[in-house]
C-alpha cells in the first residue's frame, strides 16, 4: 500500500495499536463521561461493554485487515467481491474517523496550550477557582486554541510523513511507558489528599439508580472511543500486523492496557475533585481544571516546584498520547487516499490535515465566539462530540461485526485467527458466537434504546 507499510515486531505493532487506543479518551474523556453518568455503575456497564464487545470487535477488524491487506473500503469488497455495497460501511467509517479528528485536535490543542501554561508558571499561580476560570477564558477565546490546532495538526502530519515505523512506532514505545509511571505517581498523590475516599467511592461504589438509557448508551460509545474500534481504525492497523502475530494475544494486551489506564485516570481524578470540592459532573474542562490543583497541592510554599515539573511532564505526556491516537485517525485516512491511482501519501496527509483544521477551527469556534450557532439544538462541538462518541461508531460497528458474524466465510475468519492453521483457536467458536449474535444484538438494542430515550 505504501513504502511504510508494516510495523517492525508484534511488540511494535501492540505499541502503536496501544498508543492508538490511549489518548485523550482515557485521560480527558473517561473521567468526565464517567462523572456525569453517575460513577460507579457507570464503570461497571463500560467494563462489560469494553470485553465483550470492544475486544471483540477489535479482533473482528484486526481480522478484516490483515486477511485484506487493505483498508475498510477495499478490504470488504476484497473479502466478499460478489458484495461490493460494504464498501460503504468502509467510506462511512472513514467519514467517522475525519469527524472525530477534527475534534480530537482540539483537544489536542487545549493540551498542548496546558504544556505552556504549565512550563511558563502561569498555571502555579491559580487556585482551583482561578483554574476554572483560565479554562473558561482559554477554551472560549477565538485565536489561541486554533492556533495550537493548527500546531497539533502539523505534528501529526509530519510523523505521518516520517512513516510508520519510524514515526508511528517510534514515538509509542518510548512515551506509552513513561506516561504511565507518571499516572502512577498522580494517582498516588490524589488518593492521599484530604478527603480523597469520597472520590473512590464515588468511582468505585455504584449506585445503578443513576444510570440511564443514555448513560448506557454513552459506555458503549466510550468503550468502542477507547479502543479505537469501530470506525476502520484497527482495520488499517490490523492490515500492517505481522502474519504471524497472534491476533487474540495482541487484543488482550490492547484492551487490557487501554482499561487499566483509563482506572487510572479516574484514580488520579475522583479523589482529587472531591478533596477539592469540585464537582465530579465537571465536563469536559474536568481534567484541565483538576489535576493543575493536584500538582499546585506538591508545590511547597517555597523552593523546588516539583509540582510544576511533574504539570510540564505530564501535559507533554498527555499530548504524546494525544498525537499517537491522532496519528492513527490520519494514518487510516491517507491510507485510504494511497489506495487511489496517482495520489501521494505527502499530498493526501496535508490536505486531510487542512480540512481537518477548518472543521475543527469551527468547533472551536463554537465554544467561543460562535456559541450562538445551533444546529439540532446543539453547538458544532457538542453535535460531533455527540455523533462520534455516541452514535456514528456504534452503528458503523454493528455493521462491521455483522460482516464477520454473517457475510464473512467463517472458515476465513479462523483461518486467520490461527495463522494459517498454526495457532490453536480453542476460542473460536465463543468467539464466532459473540461476533454473530451477542455483540450486534447488544449493539443494536443499545443503539434503539438510547435513541429512543435521547
Ligand atoms: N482511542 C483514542 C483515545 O482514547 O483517545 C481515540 C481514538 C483514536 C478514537 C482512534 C478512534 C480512533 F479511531
Amino acid at each position: 500500500m505504501t513504502e511504510n507499510k508494516g510495523f517492525s515486531s508484534n511488540f511494535g505493532a501492540i505499541m502503536a495499536a496501544v498508543g492508538s487506543a490511549v489518548g485523550l479518551g482515557n485521560i480527558w474523556r473517561f473521567p468526565y463521561i464517567c462523572g456525569k453518568y453517575g460513577g460507579g455503575a457507570f464503570l461497571i456497564v463500560y467494563l462489560c461493554f469494553v470485553f465483550c464487545i470492544g475486544m471483540v470487535l477489535m479482533m473482528t477488524e484486526f481480522v478484516i485487515g490483515r486477511r485484506s491487506q487493505h483498508t475498510p473500503v477495499a478490504a470488504y469488497p476484497i473479502l466478499r467481491p460478489d458484495k461490493k455495497g460494504w464498501r460503504y460501511v468502509g467510506i462511512f467509517g472513514m467519514v467517522t474517523c475525519f469527524l472525530i479528528l477534527s475534534l480530537y485536535l482540539v483537544i489536542s490543542g487545549w493540551t498542548l496550550n496546558y504544556v505552556v501554561d504549565a512550563a511558563s508558571g502561569t498555571l502555579a499561580q491559580l487556585d482551583s477557582s482561578g483554574l476554572e476560570l483560565h479554562f473558561k477564558a482559554f477554551s472560549e477565546s477565538a485565536v489561541r486554541p486554533i492556533v495550537f490546532l493548527a500546531v497539533f495538526a502539523l505534528l501529526t502530519v509530519a510523523v505521518i510523513l516520517g512513516g510508520v515505523q519510524k514515526g508511528v512506532e517510534k514515538v509509542s514505545k518510548l512515551m506509552m511507558p513513561i506516561l504511565v509511571v507518571l499516572l502512577v505517581v498522580l494517582c498516588v498523590r490524589s488518593v492521599t489528599m484530604p478527603g480523597a475516599s469520597a472520590g473512590l467511592d464515588y468511582l468505585f461504589k455504584p449506585d445503578f439508580s443513576k444510570l440511564t438509557g443514555q448513560g448506557v448508551l454513552a459506555a458503549l460509545g466510550q468503550a468502542l472511543f477507547s479502543l479505537s474500534v469501530g470506525m476502520g481504525v484497527m482495520i488499517v492497523y490490523g492490515s500492517y500486523i505481522p502474519r504471524n502475530d497472534n491476533l487474540l494475544k495482541t487484543s488482550i494486551w490492547i484492551t487490557v492496557c487501554d482499561t487499566l489506564i483509563a482506572l487510572c485516570a479516574g484514580v488520579a481524578i475522583f479523589p482529587a475533585v472531591f478533596s477539592c470540592g469540585l464537582e465530579p459532573t465537571g465536563g469536559p474542562g474536568l481534567v484541565f481544571k483538576v489535576l493543575p490543583t493536584v500538582f499546585n497541592s506538591m508545590n511547597p510554599s517555597s523552593g523546588f516546584m516539583v509540582g510544576t515539573v511533574f504539570s510540564v511532564i505530564f501535559f507533554v505526556l498527555l499530548s504524546m498520547a494525544a498525537l499517537t491516537s491522532a496519528i492513527s485517525l490520519l494514518e487510516a485516512l491517507v491510507a485510504w487516499g494511497s489506495e487511489y491511482p496517482n495520489r501521494k501519501r505527502s499530498v493526501s496527509a496535508i490536505v486531510l490535515a487542512l480540512c481537518v483544521v477548518v472543521l475543527g477551527g469551527l468547533c472551536s469556534m463554537s465554544v467561543g465566539g460562535l456559541s450562538g450557532v445551533k444546529v439540532a439544538g446543539l453547538g458544532l462541538f457538542d453535535l460531533v462530540d455527540k455523533l462520534t462518541a455516541v452514535y456514528l461508531p456504534p452503528l458503523c460497528a454493528l455493521l462491521t461485526v455483522a460482516f464477520i458474524g454473517w457475510v464473512m466465510p467463517a472458515a476465513d475468519i479462523k483461518d486467520e485467527l490461527s495463522n494459517h492453521g498454526t495457532l490453536k483457536v480453542g476460542y473460536f467458536k465463543a468467539f464466532y458466537f459473540l461476533a454473530r449474535y451477542v455483540a450486534p444484538l447488544a449493539l443494536l438494542l443499545v443503539l434503539v434504546t438510547g435513541i429512543v430515550n435521547g
